[in-house]
């Protein structure tokens, strides 16, 4: 019987490895470059911590049990809920503002989908301490730099802005003015995207219920909300509205972030589109997603600010901010556009051991060659000279260190080139000098001894005619 692995779980074979590998050291770069410090929290965490902080969705979403101790657990659908409560255990002793990233893999029960999984590892990084919007502006730009490392551009994607401080303001001005209900409205706008008219007026329905709201009306406003697209169609909105003083006063937040972005080089990124109010719960400020322009569109990334998530979790009043990028859609995207990089796992050095005998004194070699950094391999039986030289060149190792009784009883080691097939013989001394030279500048190109078939040469020729055992 053979098993399979889960459903929406992904196994990383070898090369799916090197480019994970390659997506988490560019993140980690950007990371770094904007003085982020690394941070992780365990996968399994106590049931509750996400239960209510975190939205409906992906409440409904948890790889959630019983454990053998009979304590309620769940795998992490995110690791905001974890950051939080970290920096509040500590959050005295912290220097502010806290400027945090961290990489982990995230699990999910949702419908198996393009571009959604399972588990999928997400980047993290977040902001917490600071209230002004330049820290807005940092997060959004490590955002944007995040993704350009890969080389995309803004033909591949945009930031979708958004504000939640803005849309609690919205529908106050609506008459919405309870908390609970304007939570409702904005999980009908989270769907305004996926869902037909008629359904939408069914759930506004629901939303307003209780309300002396028209639903139809409701839902017609807010579409002419929607639609505007810049600071200047927002302005103009609520100067023409009655009660809007602090919308108004609101906005002038947004010109201070939109000038910080214009500063720091991305605002061509920029696009303002109200649709966005995130399903996640916590959010009260800015929001944003990275969105796909290019084929089918899709989220990279999603974020905003979070300012009473940290007290929630029994620490003190601590305003964040802060984004999350899946690993998934971003693989597809830059697969996509031809920016993945042929990643080779070749050796340095291949060793070629001709004979049991010279074994021990090869591998001394391929120890002090491993120490001083190089990535050795050599074959663990021995063989044919052909065979040995066909499995070095499998490798894609550039160079073969052939160890014969000859190379060992003059003291050298010859080093060939697997690619142009011609050898010149170093001496075993100094080695890893020798070879680390030949790594950077090639083998030395030297005219070749002159060669009777007869061995005269030393062996230094590629004539073929010589024996190598
Ligand atoms: P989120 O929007 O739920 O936000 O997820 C952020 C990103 O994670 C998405 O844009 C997507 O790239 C990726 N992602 C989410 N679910 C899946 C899935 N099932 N399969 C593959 N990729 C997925 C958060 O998680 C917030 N905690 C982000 C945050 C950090 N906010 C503040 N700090």
């Amino acid at each position: 019987m053979q098993f399979k692995s889960l459903p929406g779980f992904r196994e990383f074979y070898p090369e799916d490895c090197a480019l994970r590998n390659f997506i988490f050291e560019r993140w980690r770069n950007a990371a770094r470059r904007f003085g982020f410090s690394e941070w992780d929290a365990p996968a399994l965490e106590p049931l509750e911590l996400f239960t209510e902080k975190s939205g409906e969705e992906i409440v409904s979403q948890l790889f959630n049990f019983e454990d053998k101790g009979g304590r309620k657990v769940s795998l992490r659908p995110e690791m905001t809920p974890s950051l939080a409560r970290l920096v509040a255990a500590r959050a005295g002793s912290l220097r502010r503002p806290i400027k945090w990233f961290g990489i982990g893999e995230n699990y999910r029960y949702e419908k198996q989908q393009r571009g959604r999984l399972r588990a999928f590892y997400q980047y993290n990084a977040d902001i917490l301490g600071e209230p002004s919007c330049a820290a807005d502006a940092e997060i959004i730009a490590l955002c944007v730099e995040s993704l350009r490392m890969f080389g995309l551009s803004e033909a591949d994607f945009c930031i979708r802005l958004s504000d939640r401080t803005l849309w609690f303001l919205f529908l106050e001005n609506l008459g919405i003015s309870e908390e609970s209900t304007a939570v409702k409205v904005l999980a009908v706008v989270d769907k305004l995207e996926r869902v037909a008219h008629d359904g939408l007026l069914e759930m506004m329905s629901t939303a307003l219920a209780g309300t002396p709201l028209d639903p139809a009306g409701t839902l017609a406003t807010i579409r002419e909300f929607v639609a505007l697209k810049s600071l200047g169609e927002l302005n103009t909105f609520f100067s023409s509205r009655s009660g809007a003083e602090k919308a108004l006063a609101r906005l002038e937040e947004w010109k201070k972030l939109l000038s910080l972005l214009n500063a720091m080089g991305v605002g061509e990124f920029i696009r303002t589109d109200l649709t966005i109010v995130r399903g996640l719960a916590y959010y009260t400020g800015f929001v944003f997603e990275a969105f796909q322009l290019v084929g089918e569109g899709r989220a990279l990334a999603g974020g905003g600010r979070y300012d009473k998530l940290v007290k929630k979790l029994g620490g003190p009043d601590m305003p964040a901010v802060g984004f999350g990028m899946g690993d998934v859609t971003l693989r597809n995207l830059l697969e996509q556009q031809e920016l993945l990089p042929q990643i080779g796992d070749a050796p340095d050095f291949y060793a070629i051991i001709l004979g049991e005998e010279n074994r021990t004194e090869a591998l001394s070699d391929v120890a002090l060659l491993r120490a001083c950094g190089f990535r050795v391999e050599y074959a663990f039986k021995d063989g044919k000279f052909g065979k040995l030289i066909q499995a070095a060149e499998q490798t894609g190792a550039r160079y073969a260190l052939i160890y014969g009784t000859n190379e060992l009883a003059l003291g050298v080691v010859k080093v060939r080139d697997t690619r142009e097939r011609r050898e010149i013989a170093f001496p075993r001394e100094n080695l890893a000098g020798t070879l680390s030279e030949i790594l950077e500048f090639g083998l030395p190109v030297v005219e070749e001894p002159h060669c009777h078939g007869d061995g005269s040469c030393g062996g230094h020729c590629t004539c073929g005619k010589h024996s190598h055992d």
